[in-house]
């Protein structure tokens, strides 16, 4: 009797337990709960990748970097004094060099922004040179160059990407990260020839492919071609950029390769507050006439 009396206490305490934390889960807000669950997986952090026999990185087509990846912007010295904010990651451009390119090749960025490229392909032994429209990026990127890499000061022009710097078939690779079809002008150009003054997206395809023409004359054969960019919401209607560009890719007489998705925040950070309109489900929350999309995408292109 007092045996079956020990029993159904301890049965009960258990059945209460249980429901209490169903109630915990219950009233665990969804957000919350993703965040957790994000945590837990980010317990075991996701090194650099491995390179593979051939000296490439051995990748999966999701990418989402460390927090040391990340915070390469500041420990970097040429990096880390850049104010300019519509950078790309520098793991990202190191990857795609290592992935398209050799010792010794051309690779070319007709969009330099803050030199990104210039910076990453150089320090992996590739002859290297690029454009951009502002000259002022051009001023910080030859500013930063000579005080924290090198008093020589690859060459690089002032102009637009839709005419490339460099002799037919001369580049093994091109990397170049359009503005985003945002509305938003990181660059500040006030040259109307700049992407980010494009206030349609019929507009900005035309000037894509005028780009894209362009890079299949300065690609070797067999040369590719990679950008960097994202999606976005603006006032109201989705624009699905990436999608657009294949056709426009494939207009220019280029082979479309591969397609590499790039998360930019890491899985740490999806706690920061910033980020929290991108869990919420009502994007219209975040919408000041604009929205983003957290992850970009990286298209990869071949010249036949
Ligand atoms: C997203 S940023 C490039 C970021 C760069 N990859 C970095 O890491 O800093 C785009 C750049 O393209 C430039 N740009 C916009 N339209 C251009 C055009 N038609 N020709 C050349 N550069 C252009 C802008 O001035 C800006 O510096």
């Amino acid at each position: 009797m007092a045996l079956a009396a020990i029993l159904k206490a301890r049965h009960t305490r258990v059945a209460l337990r249980k429901v209490s934390s169903m109630r915990e889960q219950t009233f665990t807000p969804v957000k919350h709960r993703l965040r957790d669950n994000v945590r837990a997986m980010r317990a075991s952090e996701i090194e650099e990748p491995a390179l593979n026999d051939n000296g490439r990185p051995i990748l999966t087509s999701m990418w989402i970097p460390t927090n040391a990846q990340v915070q390469e912007y500041n420990q970097t010295p040429f990096h880390a004094a850049v104010t300019f904010t519509g950078r790309t990651f520098p793991h990202v451009i190191r990857k795609l060099v290592l992935l398209y390119s050799d010792a010794g090749d051309l690779v070319y960025d007709p969009m330099l922004g803050s030199g990104t490229t210039l910076y990453e392909a150089f320090m992996l032994g590739r002859r290297v040179t690029g454009a951009d429209l502002n000259p002022h990026q051009l001023d910080s990127i030859r500013e930063r160059w000579r005080q924290h890499v090198n008093p020589d000061v690859p060459v690089i022009h002032n102009g637009d990407a839709s005419s490339m710097f460099c002799e037919d078939g001369a580049c093994s690779l091109i990397i170049m990260s359009f503005p985003w079809y945002s509305g938003w002008r990181f660059g500040e150009s006030k040259d109307n020839s700049s992407m980010e003054n494009r206030q349609t997206i019929e507009g900005f395809m035309a000037q894509s492919l005028r780009i894209y023409k362009e890079a299949y004359r300065a690609l070797k054969s067999g040369g590719y071609i990679c950008n960097i960019l994202g999606n976005t919401y603006r006032e109201g209607t989705y624009y699905p950029v990436t999608m657009k560009l294949m056709s426009i890719i494939e207009q220019a007489k280029l082979t479309l390769h591969y397609q590499f998705w790039n998360s930019r925040i890491t899985l740490e950070n999806l706690r920061e507050p910033w980020n929290r309109s991108a869990l919420d489900t009502n994007i219209k929350k975040a919408d000041h006439g604009c929205g983003w999309d957290i992850h970009e995408d990286i298209i990869v292109a071949r010249k036949p």
